[in-house]
């Protein structure tokens, strides 16, 4: 025991003496820095860093992976589905290493939440630095400060050069909810409008705003009222002239809120700027600016959820910068924290201050180590040019992609932004979804070690959501690797 405490007073001293020699060497930062260094010479934390290549060493799933699968069907709810039945022991930037050894090229970041990569040097520093100093008060309790700056960072972030203020929240279905009961609040409105396709949550109130029924809603209603559906100009599969699809869907959408719904009793309108879950639906050029502006014209909170969307994954920090789009309201999850669980919701600071005080809040909302960590997503985000990364990813992928369309007639169309794309894949000579196909591909994939996600309103998109620091040498082999699992059909 005594020697474990020597051990720590050497670590102690030698830390001091670095801070030291840190600051001398006019570092910004210099724990941050410390920590860094630090984890590269400590064990306990050079186990983050894998060499970043695909290597395949057993079988995929491998034996470690399905006993532990097996254990946690005996132990786990069987609610809860399982994309690849292959467990994670480690993972660094763009690579996952499974129980068996495997190293598996992430292209999923764990639904886009790893942008920043996994385990990311300055998201792992600040967390380690906040864990050894409080783990937690409850914000709305005992105040601290880096609540205050991951909000201050929002509000820089976001679009618009308005007066802005944001509150931190656990999830993106939390965080969806809390930004309807703010545009409620502030409209004295009730109807929210949303669009077909969309996915929001799990909650009882962001299934109600999800369009898909089967998994997200099948058996779990009542849902909340006061939710209306409007189209999503999908151009893929829409049915009119794809030339006037904005106007058309425009024409639609207005009649449905001014004949059924009146314009006066909606609150909001909430749009994923590019639909995830729903198949990475990029809306039409104009349509975004369109809905935004009668949103205006009509007294209603125009509302984006980036919540897949957002920080760096589209090749902008938010997807609706693209058209220079000023949502009223924007909601953040899944790639603020770098990993950890937070989320944000941001708007014009009259509307985030209409709601009484302790009407928003809850016990771990904007936790401080999930704080800790964003500041380090955000920081890397900035500091290594990742928006100009999810461009360069953007372009590498989507050319490799669009080969592969026009070599395999089952890829119907090859969509997306940034690091934000898929591919829909259908009967060829028609639109018919090929959920089958996606199917065999995406197991085949998995079983040379390239984890990719399915999508859709279908189950027939492949979509792609890499870590955004993955080396174009990964990128380049996972297509490989599609390419074959392509030639299997
Ligand atoms: C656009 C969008 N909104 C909301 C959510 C819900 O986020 P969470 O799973 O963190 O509750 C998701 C999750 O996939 C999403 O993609």
């Amino acid at each position: 025991m005594h020697q474990v405490v020597a051990q720590f007073r050497a670590m102690a001293c030698c830390e001091i003496e670095m801070l030291f020699s840190l600051s001398s060497l006019s570092e910004p930062n210099p724990r941050a820095r410390l920590l860094e260094i630090w984890s590269y010479t400590f064990p306990m934390t050079t186990l983050t860093n894998l060499e970043q290549v695909r290597r395949v060493v057993t079988a995929i799933p491998g034996p470690k992976s399905n006993a532990l699968i097996q254990r946690r069907a005996e132990a786990v709810s069987g609610g809860l589905g399982l994309t690849f039945p292959v467990a994670i022991e480690r993972a660094s930037d763009a690579i996952l290493l499974d129980v068996d050894g495997n190293q598996i090229i992430d292209l999923g970041s764990g639904i886009g939440v790893t942008n920043v990569g996994n385990s990311a040097s300055r998201v792992v520093a600040n967390v380690i630095e906040q864990v050894q100093t409080f783990t937690h008060t409850c914000f709305t309790v005992n105040p601290y400060l880096n609540y205050i700056e991951v909000c201050e960072a929002l509000n820089r972030l976001t679009p618009g050069t308005h007066k802005k203020k944001s509150m931190l929240v656990n999830s993106g279905a939390e965080a969806v909810e809390n930004a309807v009961k703010i545009a409620r609040h502030y409209t004295k409105r009730q109807a929210i409008v949303v669009f077909e396709h969309a996915y929001h949550g799990r909650t009882n109130l962001t299934m109600a705003l999800n369009a898909k029924n089967m998994p997200y809603k099948e058996g779990f209603g009542p849902f909340a009222p006061e939710i209306y559906r409007v189209p999503m100009p999908y151009a893929f599969r829409w049915i009119g002239p794809k030339e006037t699809i904005t106007e058309d869907a425009m024409e639609m959408i207005t009649h449905k809120i001014e004949k059924e719904i009146g314009a006066h009793n909606v609150a909001a309108i909430l749009i994923e700027p590019i639909q995830g879950e729903g198949g990475f639906i990029v809306p039409p050029k104009g349509f975004l600016p369109a809905l935004a502006q009668y949103s205006r014209d009509h007294g209603i909170i125009f509302m984006a959820d980036e919540v897949q969307s957002g920080f760096a994954r589209t090749g902008h920090m938010f997807a609706v910068e693209e058209e220079g789009v000023v949502p009223d309201i924007l909601i953040t999850a899944k790639g603020i924290g770098g990993g950890l669980p937070l989320a944000g919701v941001t708007g014009r600071a009259e509307i985030m201050d209409s709601v009484h005080i302790s009407g928003l809040g809850g016990t771990f909302g904007g936790n401080p180590i999930a704080c800790a960590a964003a500041l380090g997503a955000i920081a890397t985000i900035e500091e290594d040019g990742l928006i100009e990364r999810a461009r360069h990813i953007g372009q590498l992928l989507g050319d490799g992609l669009r080969a592969l369309a026009a070599k395999y007639p089952v890829i119907g169309e090859v969509r997306g932004r940034g690091a934000m794309q898929a591919i829909e894949l259908i009967v060829p000579g028609s639109i018919e979804p090929n959920s089958a196909a996606m199917a065999q591909v995406l197991k085949y994939c998995t079983s040379q070690g390239v984890f990719i996600l399915s999508a859709g309103t279908y189950n027939n998109v492949i979509r792609f959501l890499p870590p955004l620091v993955i080396t174009d040498e990964l990128l380049v082999d996972a297509l490989k690797v599609l390419d074959e699992a392509f030639a299997t059909l």
